[in-house]
């Protein structure tokens, strides 16, 4: 199965002093299932490049495939959970933040335990 597909993408933001280019030329792929973490300095993009795989954001450059199919927007076969503390409830466990995108997508609670241990 094919998992996420990042292929020459580049980001480039519109500030105020001018173009501001976050990402340029990216390129890797994520198996299914695979664990990934991004690691890097402040500014180096992270955040940007989550919000074009969560499809928040379209690339400026290259393309995201996910599945096979291109990403032309944000669905429920994806989910962000933003580093903001007033969107990331202290309270609520990683389970139970992993079942909420199957609670979105209607999934009865059967199929969402499951999907949360995974
Ligand atoms: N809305 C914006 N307008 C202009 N420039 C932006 C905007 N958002 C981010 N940037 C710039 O894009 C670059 C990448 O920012 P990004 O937030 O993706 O980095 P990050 O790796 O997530 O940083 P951090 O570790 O601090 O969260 C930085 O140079 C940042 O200043
Ligand atoms: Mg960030």
């Amino acid at each position: 199965m094919r998992g996420i597909e990042i292929v020459k993408v580049g980001y480039d933001y519109a500030g105020a002093a001018g173009v501001v280019t976050a990402l340029r030329e990216v390129s890797f792929d994520v198996g299914a299932s695979e664990f990934l973490c991004l690691v890097g300095r402040s500014g180096c993009g992270k955040t940007t490049l989550l919000n074009l795989v969560a499809g928040f954001l379209p690339p400026t450059r290259g393309e995201i495939r996910i599945g096979g199919e291109t990403v032309k927007g944000h669905g429920l076969d994806r989910g962000v959970v933003f580093q903001d503390f007033a969107q990331l409830f202290p309270w609520r466990r990683s389970a139970t933040w992993s079942s909420a995108s199957r609670c979105a997508a209607s999934a009865p609670p059967s199929g969402r335990r499951p999907h949360a241990a995974s």
